[in-house]
């Protein structure tokens, strides 16, 4: 059984408060999805709500806690040495096109270190959780990363960039693209980068990789893949993985050799 502690546990309690709304969204959408006014102001009200609904529920229970979140920013919390980093939605271009396959992303950090984590699909009803020191769960089932150790066989997650992306690097993307796809079985674009790292942390896949990344977006996922036992760098395989913007997740067998792989795609 997965250990929960009391803090996990009301992060499980919030999200699955959030994502209650969210699964009724995910129908409407399907309509407005094929009307012309289109879904994107629902979709960033749903973003809002969930968010709010979130603080809403934490703050109950973690009075003083603070917040990183993707829609309020930072919240100073009078404990200075706990953070929520909140992702409402993660994967809003496939919500807002009907896709079942977004997450509510929280992570907790206590002195500046990850210690809870959980992401959540309110389509699939799969929760990822993780514990530092107590390893990673799916529901209640534990993870572990793929074992595979040869590139060959290497199925690989990443990120593209897209219109009104930051960090915009479209050459750099096909450079690394162009490096990996040969010599892998494949690669794969889901849309929400939190999943990405939660199904690396389940073996899913064997590799992820992306650049112009948020803390909300992976601080969850990190500690989900350590706890699984698989190895989480920035891409110049350092440990800035969380502030940094970029991001490589594998095992211990691949992530030296995935590491070379884009680093020398980007020369
Ligand atoms: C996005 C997703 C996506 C990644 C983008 C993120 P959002 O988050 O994680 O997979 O490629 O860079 O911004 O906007 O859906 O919360
Ligand atoms: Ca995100
Ligand atoms: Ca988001």
């Amino acid at each position: 059984m997965a250990y929960i502690s009391p803090a996990l546990n009301v992060m499980m309690a919030a999200a699955r408060k959030a994502a209650r709304p969210l699964v009724r969204d995910l129908g409407e959408l399907e309509n407005l999805q094929v009307s012309m006014k289109g879904p994107a102001d629902f979709v960033s009200s749903a973003d809002k709500r969930t968010e709010r609904i979130l603080i809403e529920e934490l703050t109950r229970a973690r009075p003083g806690y603070g917040f990183l979140g993707e829609e309020s920013g930072t919240i100073e919390g009078k404990d200075k040495t706990h953070r929520f980093i909140i992702d409402p939605i993660d994967g809003t271009t496939n919500f807002l096109h009907g896709i079942p396959h977004f997450a509510i992303s929280i992570g907790l950090e206590r002195e500046g270190q990850l210690v809870s984590a959980l992401v959540y699909n309110p389509a699939t009803d799969e929760m990822f959780v993780a514990e530092k020191g107590h390893g990673a769960y799916l529901n209640s089932k534990r993870l572990r990363v793929a074992a595979r150790k040869t590139l060959a066989g290497v199925l690989a997650a990443t990120g593209f960039p897209f219109l009104g992306d930051e960090d915009k690097d479209f050459a750099r993307m096909q450079a690394e693209l162009a490096a990996v796809m040969p010599v892998t079985s494949g690669i794969r674009r889901m849309g929400a980068a939190s999943l990405d790292l939660a199904y690396v942390a389940a073996g899913r896949y064997d590799a992820f990789w992306e650049r112009g990344l948020a803390p909300w977006d992976v601080a969850a996922g990190i500690l989900l893949v350590k706890e699984a036992q698989g190895v989480v760098s920035d891409l110049n395989g350092g440990p800035d993985m969380l502030e940094g913007g970029t991001i490589l997740a594998a095992n211990d067998a691949l992530h030296p050799q995935m590491l070379k792989l884009i680093k020398a795609a980007g020369k």
